[in-house]
């Protein structure tokens, strides 16, 4: 509330509505909302759409088919529907109901990839619908909660905030090409890294889980990233960072990594802590990684808990 009050002014009016969901009123187009989400001047927004309504329980079908398509100037062949709860359920009942209302109409509905979103919010004291163009939404996944496959190939859990900030922010990472991996220990980014076919140098005391040892692009640098940036003479690509680590302390390593980093090279990190002030935590964090980089993403994704994940681009 305080970030989008503080970049759209004191007047916009913002209602809870459940845990972790608002209502922006007398404020933003949800263009406007998106943009300054997607340049990270926004952080801890993760999803938009607009209302078109709200009930306390979803109304019949044709009554759901009518309000979606009255909102809509031509008749569309496809939409996405994206239904999530207040609770630990996925939404997949109304998802249904939606799917079949539509589909009735001869609508085709996916679940995501099309030009126009439905959202379906099921809580406990009300049920909202909402209707979103997905270039404005920040995310393809209800609510923006995106849920990646366990697979018994993964390493450790924050594996998923590395591919969640590779795919909400569309990153390239082109094949090949030398990677530093701060606070690597399990390995998850090491992993993922690895994958996009890059030589990747793991920094940190801990160790890494046996399955990376036998791949010889990875080298763990079993040390602090300090000591080891004091010795580096290698030049990377890429720059990533997750260790635990307050987050000023945290981009001042990363403005000491730049010096071994290609201009324009690309650098993700999360900035974790905050305690009871994430966001002057998270923007004290931005300042110093300004002094070397240009921010062009910063958001509290799913997958982070007391942190946010920015993307820069070494100056
Ligand atoms: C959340 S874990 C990283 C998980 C890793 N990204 C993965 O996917 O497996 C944080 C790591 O930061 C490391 N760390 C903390 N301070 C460090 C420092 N000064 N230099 C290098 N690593 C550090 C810790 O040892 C810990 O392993």
């Amino acid at each position: 509330m305080r970030e989008i009050r503080g970049e759209f002014g004191r007047s916009v009016r913002i209602e809870r509505v459940s845990g972790d969901l608002g209502r922006v009123m007398d404020g933003p187009t949800v263009h406007e909302l998106a943009e300054a989400c997607d340049a990270g001047r926004i952080m801890f927004v993760r999803h938009l759409t607009v209302e078109i309504a709200s009930f306390e329980e979803l109304p019949p079908d044709y009554e759901l088919a009518e309000l979606v398509l009255g909102e809509l100037t031509e008749y569309p062949k496809a939409l996405a529907v994206q239904a999530w709860t207040d609770n630990a359920g996925t939404g997949g009942s109304s998802y249904h109901r939606i799917e079949q209302a539509l589909g009735e109409r001869g609508v085709t509905v996916t679940r995501s990839g099309q030009e126009l979103v439905v959202s379906c919010f099921v809580g406990r004291r009300a049920t909202l619908l909402g209707l979103n163009r997905l270039e404005d939404s920040l995310s393809d996944w209800p609510g923006g909660r995106m849920r990646l496959a366990r697979a018994d190939e993964r390493v450790s859990r924050s594996e998923f905030k590395l591919e969640e900030a590779i795919a909400t922010f569309g990153l390239l990472l082109p094949a090949g090409g030398k990677a530093v991996d701060l606070g690597a220990s399990p390995g998850g980014w090491t992993r993922i890294l690895r994958q996009h076919g890059k030589e990747v140098w793991s920094v940190d005391p801990g160790s890494l889980d046996p399955r990376l040892r036998a791949d010889r692009r990875i080298h763990h640098e079993a040390t602090t990233a300090g000591r080891f940036f004091a010795a580096n003479r290698t030049r990377f690509d890429v720059v990533v960072n997750d260790m635990r680590m307050d987050q000023v302390l945290s981009a001042r390593m990363m403005v000491d990594a730049a010096a071994h980093l290609r201009c324009g090279g690309l650098a993700i990190v999360t900035l974790k802590g905050g305690g009871k002030n994430p966001l002057d935590g998270a923007r004290r964090g931005l300042d110093v990684l300004r002094q070397e980089y240009d921010v062009l993403h910063a958001r509290q994704l799913h997958h982070n808990r007391n942190e946010i994940t920015v993307v820069a681009r070494k100056l």
